[in-house]
């Protein structure tokens, strides 16, 4: 089947999120948080991922924001910085304008010369997906950003992956889902969509029902694969 639609996650996938913890780290006044800032992020984001899934398993959906910040405060006071409410509100803002990663807007401008079209699918909320696009320069590329917050439930529920359908009319097989998160990947195969896990740490694969069609270490060579 042709591959007409191309549906990206944001969060780790088009956006870096470890470069909110790494760009504050490198200003000068930030030696405590420079000593810890990889572990930090790791944590912020594991326990951001882990609030999203108890969430939508107990029926407790709150926007992606919420949990952002909670995961932030988890991670925080793990690594001895919760008594520092300026670099809580400084690391929250860098979220808003997270770094794209380097070979995005090149991949999205293939892309749509080819023709297809491009979407994001992420539990971002719409102000927070907005903020991210914006300062990454790459919203002309893009068709559509759907957030989960149209359906109320996190990634995996199904009911995210629906909306592509929904919104492009498109069937599962003429999807090409990419996503940086092994468990995001695995979930949209076993849906039906056709997939690549961008996995660019080099992780094992996620031992679940879905298994991605293919593994890149970026997102280079994905207009390759339409
Ligand atoms: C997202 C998270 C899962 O953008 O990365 O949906």
């Amino acid at each position: 089947m042709t591959i007409t639609t191309c549906v990206f996650d944001a969060y780790g996938t088009l956006f870096d999120v470890g470069s909110a913890a790494r760009r504050l780290a490198e200003k000068p006044g930030h030696d405590r948080l420079a000593a810890v800032w990889a572990a930090l992020a790791e944590d912020w984001r594991l326990k951001q991922l882990q609030y999203s899934w108890l969430r939508a398993v107990t029926g407790q959906h709150c926007p992606f924001w919420q949990v952002t910040q909670d995961g932030l405060d988890w991670a925080l006071e793990r690594h001895g910085l919760a008594d520092d409410p300026a670099l809580r509100e400084d690391l929250l803002a860098l979220y808003w304008e997270l770094a794209a990663y380097r070979e995005v807007p090149q991949m999205l401008a293939t892309l749509k010369a080819m023709g297809k079209d491009c979407a994001i699918l992420s539990n971002g909320s719409p102000d927070m997906l907005d903020g991210a696009v914006g300062s990454a320069g790459v919203g002309s590329f893009l068709d559509a950003v759907l957030s989960v917050e149209d359906v109320g439930v996190f990634k995996p529920a199904r009911a995210v992956y629906d909306m592509v359908g929904a919104r492009f009319g498109c069937t599962p097989d003429q999807v090409l889902f990419v996503s940086s998160n092994g468990w995001d990947a695995a979930a949209a195969s076993d849906y039906g969509f056709d997939t690549v896990w961008v996995n660019r740490a080099g992780l094992p694969m996620d031992r679940l029902p879905g298994t991605p069609r293919r593994t890149l270490p970026d997102l280079t060579r994905i207009p390759e694969l339409v």
